[in-house]
């Protein structure tokens, strides 16, 4: 009888739903498909899934995240049948975002999902609409394929993992307004997964919530403090000036977006509408201040007393940048003058419209940590704004780790934290993705010590096992009469 009623039911909707005008179906679509690709864009899907060249093909996957445990591939979400989505169901789809379980089993939370967990159902249900109906199939497998290292293959491990560090966050349904505090939660923890970056992580990789946002590593990159701490974090910026720098990479005088937070510009941030980007601002300010040990000064606002008789000297050396091809000189004021200087100025106060940063107001250069400093001589920075192009070029391959150390000093010493020091050793390790967490460089000790565990409870459970063999062999021998009665 029930079935029967469904069955009806099913029919009569069928029938409701099919009698509707197509114009209207078509519309609901298109807002759905237009609602997918905010919360797309707002999560950074392209961020990761895409081919690995820099403006990879959308969804494509094959771009590889440097993981401490080693390289972690992200897969094609296209709505190909054969290599992507396009075969999932939804339940499928909202599992992997929210949960981290994919068909294909556990996955790593290089793919924020502990973030994503807190997406609400009608943004998980446009996203799984967008992606299979609004985006292009891409027919092909990512070029490269996840391999970890022992004991990181088994993905059985992240079961453990989400037990201890994804049930604690709780689902929430956001019913926020636009521009408000909560929309501004929601995006932080939520859709542009912030703390992925800006929270430190702890012994096993999850973010320390007692640290929220206070400031994380990613790479050799320093994710800064974000709370409302007026001297650590971005407590005495404006609003806008947070604002204008998730809209463009720059707040003038006191930072600027490189590496990570250069791409996180680019792809999402940019794109987003003003009242979001407003909306992260005053929620970031409610953040509870977390102060560094130590530290008075905030990053940007450094004397800059040091700097201001530089302007006159006259330093007779070529200041052509390309001088340092052939340089091999390790004096940081020279490679200063000679690779910097052109842009930067000597005096270190870059060009009036900041197009060309002062290094004396600045974060990257002020701050408690100089490995944006070294990582911006490496890597160079690149973004794309809406307006135009934001290049400084990499000196990654033109200067050795002692020069660049070398001028990194200078330039701490001249225009910063002086208390910071850069070693040629710092410079090595940056640029290989930055210190291993404990839990890597623990891991031979760790196996080392799960086999030493697993011979000791063999050994223990032999042990009990003759003891409890000898016991009875034991008993046996003292009341042999015990078996006796089998045998009468
Ligand atoms: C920081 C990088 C990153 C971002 C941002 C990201 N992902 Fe992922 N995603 C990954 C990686 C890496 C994997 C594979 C993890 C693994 O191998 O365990 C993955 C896996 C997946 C899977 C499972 C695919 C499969 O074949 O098993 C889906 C679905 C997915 N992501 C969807 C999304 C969506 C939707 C978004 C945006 C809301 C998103 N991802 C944002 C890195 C990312
Ligand atoms: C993929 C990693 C990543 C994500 C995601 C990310 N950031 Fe960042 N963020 C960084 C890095 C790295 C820097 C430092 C950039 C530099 O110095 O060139 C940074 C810098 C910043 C700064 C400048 C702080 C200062 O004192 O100079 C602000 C503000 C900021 N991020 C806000 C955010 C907000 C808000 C979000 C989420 C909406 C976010 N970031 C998401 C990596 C990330
Ligand atoms: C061709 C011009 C040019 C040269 C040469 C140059 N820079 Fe830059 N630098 C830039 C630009 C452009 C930016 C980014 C401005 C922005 O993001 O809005 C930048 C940004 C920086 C930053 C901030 C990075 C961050 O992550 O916030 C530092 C530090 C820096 N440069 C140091 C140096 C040092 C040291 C040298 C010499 C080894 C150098 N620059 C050479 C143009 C240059």
């Amino acid at each position: 009888m029930r079935g029967i009623i469904s069955a009806v039911s099913t029919a009569f909707s069928v029938l409701l739903f099919t009698s509707q005008p197509a114009a209207s179906q078509d519309g609901d679509i298109d807002r759905l498909i237009e609602r997918g690709r905010s919360v797309a864009i707002a999560g950074d899907c392209m961020a990761c899934h895409r081919t690995a060249e820099a403006d990879g093909k959308p969804y494509a996957g094959g771009y590889t995240i440097s993981s401490p445990m080693g390289p972690i591939v992200a897969p094609n979400i296209s709505p190909s049948k054969e290599f992507g989505i396009g075969n999932w169901t939804e339940t499928q789809f909202v599992d992997a975002v929210r949960n981290g379980v994919s068909p294909g089993g556990y996955l790593y939370p290089a793919m924020p999902y502990t973030a994503y967990r807190g997406m609400t159902d009608q943004d998980a249900h446009a996203l799984y609409v967008y992606l299979t109906k609004g985006t292009k199939p891409v027919d092909e497998a990512p070029q490269a394929k996840t391999d970890l290292p022992f004991p990181f293959n088994q993905r059985i491990l992240m079961l453990g993992w989400n037990v201890l560090f994804n049930s604690a966050i709780p689902f929430q349904e956001t019913a926020a307004a636009p521009g408000g505090h909560e929309r501004g939660k929601y995006l932080v923890d939520t859709l542009a997964h912030c703390g992925a970056c800006h929270t430190p992580r702890n012994l096993f990789m999850a973010e320390n919530n007692d640290s929220y946002l206070a400031g994380g590593d990613v790479g050799g990159w320093h994710a800064p403090n974000i709370t409302s701490d007026a001297v650590s974090g971005i407590g005495a910026w404006k609003n806008e000036e947070i604002v204008a720098y998730l809209k463009h990479g720059n707040a003038a005088g006191k930072s600027q977006a490189a590496g990570p937070m250069a791409e996180a510009v680019e792809h999402s941030f940019r794109h987003m509408p003003d009242t979001d980007l407003e909306a992260i601002a005053t929620y970031l300010k409610t953040v509870p201040p977390v102060r560094a040990e130590g530290q008075t000064t905030p990053g940007f606002a450094r004397s800059d007393a040091k700097a201001a008789d530089l302007g006159q000297l006259d330093y007779g050396i070529d200041r052509d940048p390309k001088a340092m091809e052939t340089g091999t000189s390790t004096n940081g004021e020279q490679l200063y003058v000679s690779a910097c200087a052109t842009c930067h100025q000597v005096n270190g106060k870059g060009t009036q419209d900041h197009f060309y940063p002062s290094l004396t107001n600045n974060r990257a250069v002020g701050g408690m940590t100089s490995n944006n400093l070294v990582m911006a001589v490496v890597d160079g920075v690149h973004r794309k704004t809406n307006d135009f192009t934001v290049q400084m070029p990499a000196f990654g391959e033109e200067l050795s780790n002692a020069q660049i150390a070398a001028v990194s000093n200078y330039v701490l010493h001249r225009f910063g934290n002086e208390d910071l020091h850069v070693t040629e050793a710092n410079v090595i390790t940056l640029r290989n993705g930055g210190e291993k967490p404990l839990l890597v460089k623990a891991t031979p000790w760790l196996m080392a010590g799960s086999v030493a565990l697993a011979a000791i409870m063999l050994a223990a459970s032999a042990f009990v096992w003759s003891r409890r063999r000898s016991r009875k062999h034991a008993a046996h021998e003292a009341n042999p009469g015990d078996l006796q009665p089998l045998k009468r």
